[in-house]
């Protein structure tokens, strides 16, 4: 395991705005773009292959804790570009390094924001994968940590980049679904079964825990919470709900353009289906007040005859048996009613009697989204999933996670101030750091 130099922390300190917005000029359109990868498991690794083809983007490391992970996907990068990355275990590597222009977060979502302040004071880009933070207080020093230091931060929400979402937008802006009084966003998957907790015990060779915990509190290893599993607990995520659940209410935002941060919120729901000790709900229904329109979430992991869209309707013409989709929003207006898929699958507009009025058939969005970060770093444009839009996508699981962990209570919020009237519900708007990997009052 390489040490923390002590340049690494002169750079933790923070960068003078203007020094980092010196590199914030616009160049052209080709332009060599270096990026580096934080996090090489699942998601890194379609990330970064993605990337790499990109013309003239090129990665210079990846940064991963465990030895485990990130071969692989340094092989590909090579295969592709025919330039080896460095690997690096502690990302202030990758920060310290004045080459790099962008890094692509894909760690766990404790490390998301910390890891997205700590880029923007070196003034780098950051692509940032979704759920961007685990509180609604993070998500606001994302969105001042970007303003002040010029940086671009697009966030793994890809529908956005979906040509079918903007017409789902425009759509709906144009009055042709009447007006809008019920919005219902699902996230009822089959399932994955129970889940095993496995025993604690010493840290094994080649993983450096305490950098994998960060900013979470100390726990003893348990391979559990170094795998995927790490979802299933409130100390490195928001459970189903940060998960798959994200990316529907975020569409579902994004096709009502964009609303602010709801009046009220409330969520019910429980571990029903697995007696097991994820610490994270199996099933939740939560209800958001809008003030003109409600949105509702229902957020399930045990229904084995719902499904996620299938490839062939991911990328392909057909369209999919809505009732059962795992992934779908209903939009309901005073007229008529949209069925939104995530994935790319499109979108259908029904009157009476199932007659189809409309529709726009989509496509997998990621083959647009990653370019789309690069094009950012070079135009200096706003991103498509920009965090000054998506934290108040990422706002909708922390609320409704709120709720369900202050006992399942309605919590009035008030989106001026981004607090709510209950005082235990302020307790959990930002999370109590370990002290050496705190987020900073000013970013
Ligand atoms: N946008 C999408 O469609 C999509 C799809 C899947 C996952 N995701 C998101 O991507 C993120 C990663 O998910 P995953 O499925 O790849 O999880 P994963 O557990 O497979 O990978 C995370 C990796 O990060 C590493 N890591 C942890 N702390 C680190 C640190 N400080 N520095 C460097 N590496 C560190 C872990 O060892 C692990 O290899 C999650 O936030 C998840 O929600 C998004």
């Amino acid at each position: 395991m390489e040490q923390v130099t002590r340049r690494s922390f002169v750079t933790m300190a923070g960068m003078p705005a203007a020094l980092a917005a010196q590199s914030a000029q616009p160049r052209p359109a080709n332009s060599k773009v270096v990026l580096a990868l934080i996090g090489a498991g699942g998601r890194g690794t379609t990330l970064a292959t993605n990337l790499a083809q990109v013309e003239n983007a090129e990665f210079k490391y990846v940064c991963e804790v465990n030895d485990q992970k990130g071969a692989a996907i340094i092989k590909k990068l090579e295969e592709i570009r025919g330039l080896k990355p460095q690997r690096v275990v502690d990302m202030r590597r990758v920060f310290d390094d004045k080459d790099v222009d962008g890094v692509v977060v894909a760690t766990p979502e404790h490390w998301h924001a910390l890891s997205t302040v700590w880029a923007c004071q070196a003034g780098k880009d950051v692509y940032v994968e979704k759920c961007p933070t685990i509180s609604i207080w993070e998500g606001r020093k994302l969105i001042e940590a970007a303003a002040k230091y010029k940086r671009v931060v697009q966030v793994g929400y890809e529908n956005r980049s979906g040509p079918y979402a903007a017409t789902a937008r425009d759509y709906i802006k144009s009055g042709k679904l009447g007006k809008i009084r019920l919005v219902k966003v699902y996230n009822l998957l089959p399932g994955g079964g129970a889940f095993k907790e496995e025993p604690t015990g010493p840290v094994p060779p080649g993983v450096d825990w305490d950098l994998f915990q960060g900013p979470a509190p100390e726990r003893p290893f348990s391979q559990t919470r170094l795998q995927r599993s790490w979802g299933k607990y409130w100390d490195y995520g928001g459970g189903e709900l940060s998960d798959d659940a994200s990316h529907q209410l975020d569409l579902a935002r994004m096709a009502l353009g964009d609303p602010p941060h709801p009046k009220s919120v409330y969520c019910t729901g429980g571990r029903y289906a697995y007696n097991d000790n994820r610490e994270t709900p199996d099933m939740q229904v939560i209800t958001y007040d809008y003030g003109d329109y409600v949105m509702t979430c229902e957020c399930g992991t045990n229904q084995p005859y719902m499904k996620k869209f299938p490839n062939e309707v991911r990328t392909g013409t057909k369209w999919p048996y809505w009732p059962q989709s795992s992934c779908r929003i209903e939009i309901y207006g005073s007229e008529r009613l949209m069925f939104l898929g995530r994935h790319g699958c499109g979108w259908q507009v029904f009157e009476t009697d199932g007659k189809i009025v409309d529709q726009d058939k989509g496509y997998f969005p990621d083959k647009w989204h990653q370019p789309n970060f690069v094009d950012c770093i070079r135009s200096r444009k706003s991103p498509n999933a920009d965090i000054a839009i998506t934290h108040y996508s990422a706002s909708l699981v922390h609320l409704g996670n709120t709720s369900y962990r202050v006992g399942k209570r309605h919590l009035e919020f008030d989106g001026t101030t981004e607090r709510f009237k209950d005082p235990a519900a302020n307790a959990l708007l930002k999370p109590a750091y370990r002290k050496q990997y705190r987020i900073p009052e000013e970013v």
